[in-house]
Formats: C-alpha cells, structure tokens, sequence
C-alpha cells in the first residue's frame, strides 16, 4: 500500500491539515489516531473472574506489541456488562456509536452476545467474541463480521456424552445454570450420551448466580445416579464443586462436566473439594506446547503467579488475532472487507496448538477437546490430561457465509 493511503484512513480529516504542515507533523499526527478496542465483559457478579481472566491476557499480548500496532497506539476500552443482558446492549451501543470502536470483543454470557448480535451485524461492526458459546452464533445467527476465538456451547460438551457414558457411568444427573449456555452445554452433552446407552436420571436448572445448592443435591442424592455432568462457571462452579463435596456426595457419585466446573481461575477457591473431577475442556495450561509453555511463565510473571485458565488462552487468542490482522492489513481497520478476509485466514500456534478459525461459521476448530482430571500437580491443583478427542468443530447447521 501506497504511504499517503495508508497515512489518510489513519488519521481521516487530518490528512488535509497534515498536507498543509509538511510531512513531519503529517507522520506524527498519523501516529495519533488509536487502534480502538472496545470490550465488553463482566467485571462484577458471578462470571467477573472471567473478565478479568481474558483482559489481562489481552493485556500480555499488546505489552509484549508495546501497545503499538502498525504505528498505531492500540487503546482498551473496557465496559462492564453487569452480566446482564440490556447492560450489554447498552454498553455495546456506545461502543459503536459513540467510541466509534475499530474492534469489539467479549462477552462471557450467552444472552449478552445474542442480545448485541443483531447490532454488530447492522452496524458492521467487527467483533470478535472472546468467551460466549452461544450455538446460533455459529448457526442461524451467524455474521460475517462474527469471529468466535472461544467455543460454541456445543464444543466441550458434545464429545464428553460418549465419553463418559463409555469411561464413568451409564446413569448420570445433569446439572447447569438456567439460561441459553446452560441449555445448549447439556443438550450438546446428551446429543452423545444417550446414542451411547447413557440413561437421563434427571436434570436441574438452578437460577445462574444460586448460593445454595442443598436442594438440587438432595434431588441427586435421591436420584440414585452414579454420575453428575454439570456445568457451572466463576463463583457458581466455586459454590457447586464446594457444596457437593460438602454434602458427603462425593464419596457415592462421580462429579464430571464442562471444563469450565474446574478452571484455575476457581481451582484455589474449590480446593481438594475439586480433586478427581472430570471435565472436557479444550486447553489445560499443562498442555506441553512451546507457545503455552511460554504463556503461562509469561502470565505467571506478570500477574504474581496466578495460573492462567481457557479464558486466559481466549484472551490471548483474541489478542493475538487483532495484533496479526491489523499487522496484515497495514493498520487499515476502514476497509472492512479487507480486515474480516485477514481475521478470517489467521492461523498460528496458540497455547491451545493451531489456532484456526472455520471458514464455515467463523468460530475455532479446537485442535482438541480434552478430557482432564483435578490431580495435584505442578505445585497445585491442575487438570491432568486423561484422554483427547481431534479436531472439534460446531456442526454449523443453518450457517451461510458471507451472511
Ligand atoms: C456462556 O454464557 O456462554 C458461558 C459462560 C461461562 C462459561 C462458558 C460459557
């Protein structure tokens, strides 16, 4: 790309005032306009140490770029959704109206991104999703400018039916909060278990954010299962893991479920309640790859030994794509078309192993789902990987790109 066109979507308006003042102050003004990055994430209520968890590792990525990308100054811009929905369409709108972001990210909640979809599609706004599952984004609701760096609900759950109706038991209770992800995970989970001769003994739908799970356990004590596959994330996974051991159900009924039950980010607050735990996840920060080896003496440097989770790989993820992208595109975020073809072609190691987005859906293959074990290792409680499942991808049902 010619310098002057690269110089005039940077600074827009500028260029004329530039051109009048000689190239010096054309270059340093050309310096001033920002990479804009807008998030949107909870950091309050039950799933905050999920935002915190993709922030800093967003945060990692961009100091290791000096906050610079193809001479742009890369500006956070972060927003509290609250964890409630009409707070996150709130907060997505002045992001796009007023702050005029290049770039959106988050949310953690299902309900959220299905509630800004419809805004970030209008207004071409590209975001890409850092931690929400939501299936229909991948499916009906899928936009061209939707990149998913994370999961769908579907992804860590629809293998783990088979699996656990092969390797725990064949009569399990399923657990998980009551809204779009907590639907979506178990409906994955039984889309396999059932085919493989699962039995449903029953299921609950707590409310998302409960504190005392003593009558869903009774409900499981009762129930006769051998198993629970649950998933609970942030302060709920640290109340369910905690409260089900503390009801003496551990000795009698094996605790498995999405990864997300036992992240490092609530393994310190669970403690030995969380040992033997198996959950389907698809990064461990065990895994033995260069680039996570880094990443986590990386993350652990920077934020005084705090291990870094599948929300942290997430946030990495997400980093590392806008850093890549921009770099491709010369830091011309105006042409749209342009910076969605560069998204869309990223393929690099991530801590999870190849990063590389679907062309289908625009959300991650996973390299792989594992299955893992709370174990005492490295110091701590980790999940130890016990087996793995190649190349997950979202069925994409409904899906027509470019939409
Ligand atoms: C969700 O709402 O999509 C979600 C929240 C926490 C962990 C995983 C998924």
């Amino acid at each position: 790309m010619q310098d002057a066109t690269r110089r005039r979507f940077l600074v827009g308006g500028a260029v004329t005032v530039g051109a009048a003042l000689g190239p010096r102050v054309l270059r340093a003004s050309a310096q001033a306009a920002p990479l804009k990055i807008g998030l949107v994430l909870p950091y309050t209520g039950v799933y905050a140490v999920l935002g915190e968890s993709i922030t800093l590792a967003m945060e990692l990525v961009f100091a290791r770029e000096n906050w610079t990308v193809a001479g742009r100054k890369i500006e956070m811009i972060k927003e509290d959704d609250e964890m409630k929905p009409p707070v996150g369409i709130r907060k997505t709108e002045k992001l796009i109206d007023s702050d005029k972001v290049d770039i959106l990210t988050g949310p953690v909640h299902s309900g959220i991104l299905l509630g800004m979809r419809d805004k970030v599609h209008a207004s071409k706004t590209i975001l890409i999703v850092s931690n929400a599952g939501a299936d229909d984004i991948s499916r009906s609701k899928c936009s061209r400018w939707i990149f998913r760096a994370s999961f769908s609900n579907w992804q860590p759950n629809q293998p783990m039916g088979a699996w656990v109706a092969k390797n725990v038991a064949k009569d399990v209770f399923i657990a998980a909060p009551n809204y779009a992800a907590g639907k979506e995970q178990l409906g994955a989970f039984k889309e396999t278990f059932v085919p493989a001769g699962g039995k449903l003994i029953g299921e609950d739908y707590p409310k998302l954010g409960e504190t005392d799970y003593a009558p869903y356990l009774t409900k499981i004590k009762q129930s006769g299962a051998k198993a629970v596959y649950a998933f609970f994330s942030g302060s709920d996974a640290v109340n369910f893991v905690k409260q089900f051991d503390e009801f003496g159900l551990k000795g009698s009924v094996k605790l498995t479920g999405a990864g997300f039950l036992t992240e490092p980010d609530v393994l310190p607050a669970q403690g030995k309640a969380a040992l033997g735990v198996i959950t389907g996840h698809f990064y461990t920060p065990l895994l033995d790859n260069p680039t996570n080896q880094k990443f986590v003496k990386d993350f652990q440097a920077k934020f005084g030994g705090k291990m870094p989770d599948g929300f942290a790989c997430q946030g990495y993820d997400t980093a590392e794509i806008i850093v890549r992208a921009v770099k491709a595109v010369n830091g011309n975020t105006q042409d749209k078309d342009k910076l969605v073809d560069a998204i869309a072609h990223q393929e690099f190691d991530s801590p999870r192993g190849r990063f590389r987005f679907d062309a289908k859906t625009h959300n991650v293959i996973q390299p792989f789902i594992y299955v893992r074990e709370v174990k005492e290792a490295t110091g701590g409680l980790n999940n130890v990987v016990i087996d793995r499942i190649a190349n997950v991808a979202d069925p994409g049902t409904g899906c027509t790109l470019p939409a």
